[in-house]
């Protein structure tokens, strides 16, 4: 057991790095090091911002992240997520684009979600997040009490967690987790608002890979109480 191991420094399963960086990769890291977040000034920019702050976990290739943070200059995004490879592609989208309200935490987003002011975020978003589908891995995924109620701290009150997932499995944890926690209010009226992704979501390239291999993304939004 690593007894170094604690709230603020999780076990994190998932991959970190994959083929080695490309020379336009490291360069993009290179150039865009003001948008990666250091722990130290996490709350030093998140404590005083009057915009909307948005964090998205897992962002992956950056498509929602991109193309939400262009979308909407006048909100904040904070993106997390710990793979190498995917912060380097997402750093040299966002120096492409020129956008400035973007920050990105290269690493798992449990390790700061302290960092934040309480009530001070808008909305969490989780597109795909890893399904860990065996149940032996089911303390690997993400979505937990212990998650959620760190969220429910963090977010405004009337603020919101969305989350897009294609696998059956995960769909019903994420329904058990939050329902339990009583904390939040599933925004459902029929079939329809979880059948279809929210208007304020970008594909993304795990939704491609649903579609491809004929599985039906299921879409959560659930409001703070
Ligand atoms: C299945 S991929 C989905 C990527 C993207 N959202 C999409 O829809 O294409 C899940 C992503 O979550 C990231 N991830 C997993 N655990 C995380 C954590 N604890 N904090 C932040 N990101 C995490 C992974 O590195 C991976 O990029």
């Amino acid at each position: 057991m690593n007894l170094l191991l604690s709230k603020e420094n999780p076990r994190f399963y998932g991959r970190r790095k994959g083929r080695k960086l490309s020379k336009s990769a490291v360069l993009a890291l290179k150039k865009g090091s003001k948008y990666i977040v250091e722990y130290e000034n996490i709350s030093k920019i998140f404590s005083h911002s009057k915009k909307n702050i948005i964090i998205e976990i897992g962002f992956g290739n950056g498509e929602n992240l991109i193309n939400s943070a262009k979308l909407n200059p006048e909100n904040i995004y904070l993106g997390a997520d710990p793979f190498l490879n995917t912060t380097a592609k997402c750093v040299q989208k966002i120096l492409e684009n020129n956008l400035t309200n973007i920050k990105i935490w290269p690493d798992d987003i449990r390790k700061i979600l302290n960092c934040f002011p309480l009530e001070s975020v808008s909305e969490v978003k989780l597109l795909f997040p890893d399904p860990w589908p065996k149940f032996k891995h089911k303390k690997r995924r993400l979505i937990q009490t212990d998650f959620i109620n760190n969220i429910y701290e963090i977010l405004k009150t009337k603020g919101k967690v969305t989350i897009g997932t294609d696998h059956k499995i995960l769909k019903s944890w994420i329904l058990e987790k939050f329902q339990e926690s009583l904390k939040f209010e599933w925004q459902v009226k029929d079939s329809k608002d979880w059948q279809s992704r929210p208007k304020e979501c970008f594909f993304t390239k795990y939704e491609q890979k649903s579609h491809k291999e004929k599985r039906k993304p299921s879409w959560f939004i659930f409001k703070k109480k």
